[in-house]
């Protein structure tokens, strides 16, 4: 038999995504992604995002279901992201959450995106070690947390950017060099035949009295930008896989150097890696030999986990429900700029927050 069975959804930028999870264990994971569709325009459009969700929100049910081998009626969670995110595209999202929540008879629960991509972890891990130290790495989010149990206690912000996410840097100065959206992946692949060292890039906020867990990617672009610059400006194009490559071991730098001085100045034992910046090779690579090296243990989700999806957030909700968690109420809305204090995110339902 096993526990309750959670299916989870994620609608808050370019991908819909839905999984499904019971007891810690994946049933179902499917993912379609707009993507194409923004890459014309260099990077996603709200708009063209939502309505890609519309079309996609069945379907991807559907197959997620099929996957699972489950009707609606052996469904007894639903968890969706109701923040951060854009906007249309969460609303999409929370919709059909609620209209599923409510067809099935079964709770809803409102989870912040970057606690589902935390939670993807223990979809191949198992349960986190508590606590950990935890390195988020999105397009839109750098943090370094402390995360204790992750449905219980609120989470720990050691450091976050001061300016643009790391993977905002990579797709940054992916469009510099004239690479395709989006750009980390196009990054990782360039800087395959590219020297790490051709180009010194500088480390942002590592100098003795720098604060030791903040970020700052936002010097990274305007060094590779005028690097490019210099080039052009001498009649020359600068070698694009040498500039990935030095732009990748300077991101995987700064990253990881910071991650574990938190894991040794807090004495945590596991560092977790996680979001689509997760993905990247050298980040990867880096983590996993200054790890090795502190004795300080490393894990990284598969890369289909890695970039946004639905079993992420089903995770969270699997979670909630196992610790007894409030569910929303059918009017709960979405905050596109939540942060990142619970893994829970259930705001008040709009009439009592005007109330209030
Ligand atoms: O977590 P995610 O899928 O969406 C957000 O919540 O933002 O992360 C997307 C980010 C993008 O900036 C993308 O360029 C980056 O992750 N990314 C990568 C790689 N794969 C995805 N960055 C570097 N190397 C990769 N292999
Ligand atoms: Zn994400």
């Amino acid at each position: 038999m096993g526990g309750p069975v959670v299916l989870g959804i994620e609608s808050s930028c370019d991908e819909t995504g839905v999984g499904i999870v019971r007891d810690g264990k994946l049933l179902a994971h499917v993912v379609a992604s707009s993507m194409d569709e923004h890459a014309r325009f260099g990077g996603v459009v709200p708009e063209i995002a939502a309505r890609a969700h519309l079309h996609a929100f069945n379907p991807v049910v559907r197959r997620a279901l099929d996957e699972a081998g489950l009707r609606l009626s052996g469904i007894d969670a639903v968890a969706v992201t109701t923040g951060p995110g854009l906007s249309g595209a969460l609303q999409v999202g929370l919709a059909g959450a609620k209209t599923l929540a409510y067809a099935a008879g079964v709770p809803l629960y409102g989870v912040h995106h970057l606690a589902g991509h935390v939670a993807a972890d223990t979809l191949e891990h198992g349960p986190l070690p508590e606590p950990c130290v935890v390195l988020i790495v999105s397009g839109g989010h750098t943090s370094l947390l402390l995360v204790r149990d992750l449905v219980r206690e609120p989470i720990l912000h050691l450091g976050d950017t001061r300016d643009d996410a790391a993977g905002e840097c990579f797709d940054k100065v992916a469009r510099i060099l004239g690479l395709p959206y989006p750009g980390g992946p196009a990054i990782d692949r360039a800087a395959r035949d590219g020297d790490p060292k051709a180009v010194v890039f500088p480390r942002p906020l590592t100098r003795p009295g720098d604060d030791p867990y903040a970020f700052s990617f936002s010097g990274l672009k305007t060094a590779a930008a005028r690097w490019v610059e210099q080039h052009r400006l001498r009649g020359a194009e600068p070698s694009v896989a040498d500039g990935a490559a030095a732009l990748q071991e300077a991101v995987a730098d700064v990253l990881t150097r910071k991650a574990l001085a938190a894991c040794r100045a807090y004495d945590v034992k596991t560092l977790v890696v996680v979001g689509g910046v997760a993905a990247n090779s050298r980040v990867r690579a880096l983590a996993e030999r200054r790890c090795a090296s502190a004795g300080i243990g490393l894990r990284v989700p598969p890369m289909t986990l890695c970039t946004d999806n639905g079993a992420m957030i089903a995770a969270v909700g699997d979670l909630l429900v196992r610790a007894g968690a409030e569910p929303a109420p059918l009017d709960v809305t979405i905050d596109p700029s939540a942060p990142l204090e619970y893994a829970c995110l259930t705001p008040l339902p709009a009439a009592s927050t005007r109330a209030a």
